[in-house]
């Protein structure tokens, strides 16, 4: 497997978004744990040691609008190369399995560089609150057939690297979407939007039939799917 990243393994971190930014760029920095692991939203990404594969990529550019779902293209494209069936990608930057979470991405802006965390659960996490069920990586492989952590690790950043090389192509990122040609509902802070999901542009905003704007934030439900 080829790939520009520089691997660091640390034992435990606060955040490897945040500890990713000591080290130069083209690091990928991966934690055992986090104690203070953090998703979208200000949401708390819980991370114990066994849980999930925690790491974040240090960029030397700024974040595209395209970069999250970029990222989950590469994870999705990775681990169906590796043999996982069910996966899809919610849009913006969820990676689900079938209609369970099963990780989730979040990029941060450091200065002119980028921080591209990935989270992946390796066990279904037993959250007092959460916006969807979960499901784990083993759920997504045959039986006994879950790829170790470093063959996932090394294959995603594979993956991203490819990515990263050309442009991003919408259509490549449709044909993995969750919920494409659905009715959704698309909250964000100036109200919800309900429509059909038609697509995605090249900046990686989702067009919902009968708005004409591009919707670049915002949080994606479909009201059929209970
Ligand atoms: C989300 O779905 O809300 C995004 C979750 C992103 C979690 C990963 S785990 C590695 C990196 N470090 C963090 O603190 N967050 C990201």
């Amino acid at each position: 497997m080829s790939h520009p990243f520089s691997l660091v393994h640390i034992e435990e971190c606060t955040s490897t978004n945040q500890s990713v930014r000591e080290y130069p760029p083209f690091t990928a920095l991966c934690a055992q744990s986090q104690t203070q692991g953090r998703g979208r939203r200000g949401n708390v990404w819980a991370s114990p040691k066994g849980g999930g594969l925690y790491f974040s990529v240090f960029l030397p550019q700024k974040p595209s609008s395209f970069l999250p779902l970029l990222t989950g293209l590469a994870v999705v494209l990775a681990l169906k190369k590796m043999g996982a069936q069910h996966l899809f990608l919610k849009w913006p930057n969820d990676i689900f399995l079938n209609e369970k979470k099963l990780g989730g991405i979040l990029v941060e802006q450091e200065g002119q560089h980028s921080v591209v965390g990935v989270g992946l659960n390796f066990k279904t996490p037993i959250l007092e609150k959460s916006d969807y069920p979960l499901a784990n990586l083993s759920e997504a492989f045959a039986p006994n057939n879950l790829p170790d952590s470093h063959f996932l690790l090394n294959g995603i950043l594979e993956a991203l690297s490819a990515q990263l090389e050309k442009p991003f192509l919408p259509q490549e990122w449709e044909e993995h979407a969750l919920w494409l040609g659905k009715i959704v509902q698309l909250s964000t802070e100036n109200g919800v939007f309900e429509g059909r999901f038609l697509k995605i542009n090249t900046d990686g905003a989702i067009l919902l039939d009968g708005f004409p704007q591009a919707f670049f934030s915002g949080s994606l439900r479909c009201p059929s799917f209970v």
